[in-house]
């Protein structure tokens, strides 16, 4: 099936920081602009129609030149540390492609910044 898009600043997503829209090239009304703090996450509810792996897209913008680490949790657990590198500008986005194991039904998907610089920009996840 198709993917379906969750909106980094759409319920029931969470974004710990504020939701702008000064970067042109997002999607929807803005984008998560986590805290500059590892405790600046962003967390999507998705939903699985079956147990097991699929693929997560997660559209992000880092203008710096240094990568954003984070650790991926599904449903509270690390799965995976993924880092988002440098895009070359704040309006430049580029979509990550990460394959996760989920249950049937309702999943959460956090990301947890690893460093004080926090996350990327997230725009949104494809799921
Ligand atoms: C800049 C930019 C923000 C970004 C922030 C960051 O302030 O305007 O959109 O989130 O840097 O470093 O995370």
């Amino acid at each position: 099936a198709a993917p379906a898009r969750y909106e980094a600043e759409t319920s029931p997503a969470v974004c710990s920081g504020t939701i702008d829209s000064n970067w042109a090239g997002f999607s929807g009304s803005g984008f998560c602009n986590g805290a500059n703090s590892t405790s600046g996450y962003a967390q999507f509810t998705v939903t699985a129609s079956a147990a097991g792996t699929a693929t997560l897209g997660v559209r992000f913008a880092n203008g710096t030149t240094g990568a954003r680490p984070a650790n991926l949790l599904v449903n509270g657990v690390t799965a995976q540390s993924p880092s988002f590198e440098g895009t070359g500008a704040w309006s430049t986005w580029v979509t990550k492609t990460l394959t996760v194991a989920v249950n049937a039904g309702a999943n959460t998907i956090r990301l947890n910044p690893t460093t004080a610089a926090g996350l990327p920009n997230v725009d949104y996840v494809d799921f």
